[in-house]
């Protein structure tokens, strides 16, 4: 594999704490980096940059690890703009239409599920995401699970069974019966395609009881957990999500201080928790709802990250620069923070060392912004500020 060496980098967000400017973002000046076999292998002065394949000249601009969207649901069908348009003339925003969406996701081919998979990854990967997690939970049955993660697979390694999204339509007399499908059969053909296993636990799809259960059969399938958790109201699913040991407690919008106190009761020797809250401005945005208060989790030295939540009804944006000018504006934070929450945030969210920070070893997901610092992605918000992608060294 050939040899690239970016290089003429005004500033470059490692992430790595205390190696550089910003805290935690690790900034240097004037540096350039060598990566070699879809690694990380040398950051210096760029007056001692070793010799290369292949240059690029990045001209002052800044470089930062790219994205690592730790939550997104793209193997879907159709799309909601219709319910969107009514959302935004007054109809609150319920869920409901998750069941439009498993309709068509249904009826769709295994040809048209993957084309929408491989679109939205691209779109993503444009505006410099170079990680995503990407869910089921738009086909509801045992096959359509099982092909909706298959198809997921194809495009990442962070795959997640999320049969217990809602109960589908034909089980709506008989909840029990779903959950029990969930952790037997519908588990078994998805456990071989996905990495973790999530549940919506909010009033109207899975409550505590539920959640746990088919949460507990994941894990003992050797699955890592996550939560949807205290997104339309306050709720179980955010202790549930400590309890169990969750890598991450997505949405967070709801959040009483006892949730917040348990958030932080994770806390490990290296100052992150490890249960990560993931908010989901988009979602917010979308909905026309209240956004979670980044500030408040901060404070109480909970470890945030910001996702994208992609999906056709309440978030349709793969764009994280996106959340980040949102999570800035509207959720009390600071540029420095949201960067970080968008790119290590995320990589914690999903349990992940080897992405979201740049150093030797790790991997060689980058990217190059029109722009001379972090700052620029929340202050010019709406600009595709993404000039160069390099994911696993490869610059796309
Ligand atoms: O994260 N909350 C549950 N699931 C998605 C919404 C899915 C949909 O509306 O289609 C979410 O917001
Ligand atoms: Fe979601």
């Amino acid at each position: 594999m050939i040899s690239v060496l970016v290089d003429n980098i005004g500033e470059l967000v490692t992430n790595v704490a205390g190696s550089g400017e910003g805290g935690p973002l690790g900034i240097r000046r004037r540096v350039a980096v060598l990566v070699e076999d879809g690694e990380v292998a040398w950051i210096g002065p760029a007056a001692d940059a070793p010799a290369a394949d292949r240059r690029i000249d990045a001209a002052g601009a800044a470089v930062l690890p790219g994205f690592v969207d730790s939550h997104a649901h793209l193997v879907f069908a159709g799309d909601r703009a219709a319910e969107f348009a009514a959302r935004m003339a007054g109809e609150p925003y319920t869920g409901g239409g998750i069941r439009t969406t498993v309709g068509a996701t249904r009826a769709a081919s295994d040809g048209e599920l993957r084309a929408t998979v491989r679109r939205l990854h691209a779109e993503a990967l444009r505006q410099g995401t170079t990680t995503i997690e990407i869910k089921s939970g738009y086909g509801l049955t045992v096959a359509d699970e099982a092909r909706s993660l298959r198809i997921a697979a194809e495009v990442s390694a962070e795959t997640t069974f999320l049969g217990a999204h809602v109960v589908p339509a034909e089980y709506a007399a008989r909840p029990d019966d779903y959950v029990s499908l969930v952790c037997g059969p519908m588990l078994a053909a998805a456990a071989p395609h996905a990495r973790w296993i999530d549940v919506f636990c909010e009033r109207g799809a899975f409550d505590a009881d539920h959640a746990r259960a088919i949460l507990a059969c994941g894990q003992a399938m050797g699955l890592g957990v996550r939560v949807h958790a205290n997104q339309l109201g306050p709720g179980p699913g955010v202790r549930l999500g400590v309890e169990l040991g969750a890598a991450s407690v997505d949405h967070c919008t709801h959040l009483t201080d006892a949730d917040v106190d348990a958030l932080a009761s994770t806390a490990m020797d290296d100052g992150q928790s490890a249960t990560v809250a993931t908010l989901l401005p988009g979602a917010e945005f979308s909905t026309r709802s209240p956004y979670p208060d980044a500030r408040r989790l901060l404070d109480a030295g909970v470890t945030v990250a910001l996702a994208t939540d992609c999906n056709p009804g309440s978030s349709y944006t793969s764009s994280m620069p996106f959340c980040i000018a949102l999570a800035v504006r509207e959720m009390g934070m600071t540029p420095a923070e949201a960067v970080w929450a968008a790119t290590a945030g995320g990589a914690r969210a999903l349990r992940r060392d080897d992405t979201g920070v740049l150093r030797p070893g790790a991997r060689a997901d980058l990217i190059i912004l029109d722009a001379p610092s972090h700052l620029h992605l929340a202050y010019r918000p709406g600009v595709p500020l993404v000039r160069q992608v390099l994911h696993n060294g490869v610059p796309r």
